[in-house]
């Protein structure tokens, strides 16, 4: 709800203060961009990109073995990181491969990951600034054939995903150890 509120105030205020001065066009982009700390017009162009980028991950040589997780992730997940180039820009990328179903265990995912893989949720520490306060990260949550997955709401998930709420990956990743949003590494 205080969300919403915000959401609306700023709204309120980019309509007030910017449209004199600027077109229309010029507007929306930047209230789309405001307003929604994920989902908006760029942060799905550079999911797009990621996935093409990030393509052929499960050969890069830094990976987890296969392991047991809990929702929100799936039962049995394996991480892989790399540095990928998006857009001419190198950025440190982990991408988590998340299994699950039935018939679902730690050998049958192993022997035959592509029937288990549900969805792929992928972290990429963007450029100084993009979020301050969260470390700077990316968050994306793609189904297993690269499609951006959406929120309840409609939402596309990527960006700073369900950034200021008390749930999602920010709010549950800021409990990570040493601050850095990541748990692998705890
Ligand atoms: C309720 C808590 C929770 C939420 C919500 C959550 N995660 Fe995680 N995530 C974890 C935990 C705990 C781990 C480490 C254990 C594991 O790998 O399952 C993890 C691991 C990861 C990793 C591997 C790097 C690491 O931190 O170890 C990635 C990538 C990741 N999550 C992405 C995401 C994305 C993207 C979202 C949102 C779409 C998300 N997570 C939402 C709890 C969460």
């Amino acid at each position: 709800m205080r969300f919403q509120v915000a959401v609306s105030l700023v709204l309120m205020a980019v309509a007030v203060v910017a449209l004199p001065a600027w077109s229309a066009e010029e507007a929306t982009g930047m209230k789309s961009e405001m307003v929604m700390p994920f989902g908006g017009e760029a942060d799905v162009a550079f999911a797009k990109a990621l996935w093409t980028a990030i393509d052929g991950y499960r050969d890069w040589p830094i990976a987890s073995e296969y392991y047991a997780s809990n929702a929100p992730h799936g039962a049995f997940v394996k991480i892989h990181y790399s540095v990928v180039t998006v857009d001419k820009t190198p950025y440190h990328v982990i991408v988590k491969d998340n299994f699950a179903g039935e018939g679902a265990t730690l050998e049958t995912v192993a022997e035959n990951p592509a029937d288990f893989l549900s969805w792929v949720t992928v972290m990429v520490q963007r450029e100084a600034g993009y979020d301050r306060e969260n470390n700077d990260w990316f968050w994306v949550n793609y189904g297993p054939d690269g499609m951006i997955r959406t929120t309840d709401t409609g939402m596309a998930m990527a960006g700073r995903v369900a950034k200021g709420m008390s749930m999602g990956c920010i709010a549950c990743h800021a409990n990570a150890g040493g601050g850095d949003y990541v748990f692998f590494n705890d």
